[in-house]
């Protein structure tokens, strides 16, 4: 649509302003981006300031406790704006509005509605109903997986265009005994690989140069647990391997770089290993999230993998890609864990050599296995104490680690002007290397969207400084 066009729709429906805050994953995110599109083309414009907004948005995570507390302070803060102002709306959305429900409701009445994940879509027709008629509104619960519907409104002018997330499942079927996602996120279902290839063909149109494939378990797409039929919802369902799959996006369209996350170590076979050593789109970068190094605790969280298992397949994967980088999640506290338990994972951080690590404490979900069965025993106190052990163990090792790549030259994704400008002092600019670094080096307008050189002059634990190598 002309801007024109739209700026005068836009005034005929008053602008209206949107304020939305996001928690959680890159799948929270994708799910935040879509429904920012949907509220667009309702004629509503994004603002910073909640004070000025007609619309306030929470799209919630309840992974951990601290997440699902955060909700309850954004609610109670939105508390005064919504008393002064009561044609004000405001919803919660996402992962915690699906695992509290109506509970929510009860324990901050002035609410106007809550979206579950599985219906982010709806939020223009949630919006028009509790505005044209004020009255609370609830969407929550799961799709058949038959029925669900995957949305795909593209990025508009005023988006960054350099990179995109793009959903190719939803959902986890694995029930890791400390999870909640199963539980607010629902069953597996599989996207059609002709939607998925469409979409990135349609982004890389747009001048999109690197695309992330997201799902909670995407090495297990197109392998069906349940009957595959109910696990797509095409009528061409293209099923096909996760490696397929990566193939016919590199093959069929222009995207220059693709990544993809997370994985299971359950699923990763030695075509996918074979993937990153054949295929130049694929970045050489690799999360796969391993939680514990001890067998007991691995066993207790339904992980399907031991030390040694888990090991060989890194082993594996190195020799197959040297070049690729690996990180992974960690959670410390599990449930039984004794010294000797998190003794294993340090050891295993020793052994791996990860470039970077997500770690966590445990915090226990409702309606979790590890919830229902075991307790949790291990004092808070020496969690957090197992947590800092932990980390400054893997900030040396990814110091050490960042450092080899003094003197070399990495191909970097410039996504633009960098934050960080006392850096470097002028026209400092950042993207990401093919293995996932944040660089930054002085360069200039035109390298955006561009994959180019940068030869790494300094390596700190979190970034690397380089300059134009080259180009
Ligand atoms: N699907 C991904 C992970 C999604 S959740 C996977 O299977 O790896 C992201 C990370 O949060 C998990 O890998 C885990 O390390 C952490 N996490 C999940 N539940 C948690 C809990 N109850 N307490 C602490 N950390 C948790
Ligand atoms: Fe959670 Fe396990 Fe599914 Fe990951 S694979 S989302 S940790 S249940
Ligand atoms: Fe959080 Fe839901 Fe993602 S619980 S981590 S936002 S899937």
């Amino acid at each position: 649509m002309a801007i024109n066009e739209r700026e005068t729709r836009l005034m005929e429906k008053g602008s209206k302003k949107y304020y939305l805050k996001t928690y959680g994953c890159q799948m929270n995110e994708l799910d935040s981006s879509q429904m920012g599109r949907l509220l667009k083309k309702e004629g509503f414009l994004a603002t910073q300031t909640p004070e000025e907004a007609d619309l306030i948005l929470i799209n919630t995570c309840s992974i951990r406790e601290k997440a699902s507390q955060k909700l309850y302070s954004d609610i109670g803060r939105f508390r005064s704006l919504k008393l002064q102002r009561p044609d004000l709306l405001l919803g919660v959305a996402g992962c915690q509005a699906q695992a509290e429900g109506i509970q929510l409701k009860k324990r901050f009445a002035y609410l106007d509605f809550i979206l579950g994940p599985d219906h982010h879509q709806k939020i223009s027709e949630v919006i028009k109903k509790t505005s044209e008629q004020p009255s609370f509104a609830a969407q929550l619960g799961f799709a058949q997986p038959k029925d669900y519907q995957f949305v795909n409104l593209l990025p508009d002018e005023e988006e960054n265009q350099v990179k995109a997330f793009v959903t190719i499942m939803k959902g986890c079927d694995n029930f890791c005994s400390f999870c909640i996602v199963p539980y607010v996120r629902g069953r597996e279902v599989c996207r059609s690989a002709e939607d998925i290839v469409s979409e990135v063909k349609q982004l890389a149109e747009l001048g999109v140069k690197e695309v992330t494939l997201l799902g909670q378990n995407v090495n297990s797409y197109g392998m069906g647990r349940h009957r595959l039929e109910e696990k797509t919802h095409s009528k061409k369902p293209g099923v096909i391997s996760f490696t397929q799959l990566l193939k016919r996006i590199s093959q069929e369209t222009d995207i220059q770089r693709i990544r993809f996350t997370t994985s299971h170590p359950k699923d990763f076979p030695l075509e996918l290993m074979e993937e990153f050593a054949s295929n130049p789109k694929l970045a050489q970068h690799f999360h796969l999230p391993v939680q514990s190094g001890s067998n007991e605790v691995l066993k207790n969280m339904y992980r399907g993998y031991s030390y040694e298992e888990y090991l060989s397949l890194i082993e594996n994967f190195r020799k197959l890609a040297p070049e690729a980088s690996l990180s992974t999640d960690i959670i410390v506290g599990f449930p039984g864990e004794t010294e000797a338990d998190f003794q294993k994972t340090l050891q295993l951080l020793k052994e791996v050599q990860f470039d970077s690590i997500y770690s966590f404490h445990y915090s226990v979900r409702p309606k979790t296995t590890a919830a229902n069965y075991f307790k949790d025993d291990v004092p808070l106190e020496t969690k957090k104490e197992r947590l800092l052990r932990l980390q400054t163990l893997q900030n040396e090792i990814t110091l050490k680690r960042n450092q080899k790549y003094i003197g070399k030259e990495l191909k970097v994704l410039v996504e633009g002007a960098s934050k960080q400008s006392s850096v470097i002092k002028d026209n400092s600019f950042c993207g990401r290397s093919s293995q996932n670094h944040m660089l930054h080096f002085k360069g200039e307008e035109s390298d955006i969207g561009q994959i180019i050189s940068i030869k790494v002059t300094h390596a700190g634990p979190n970034s690397m400084l380089g300059e134009k190598y080259g180009n």
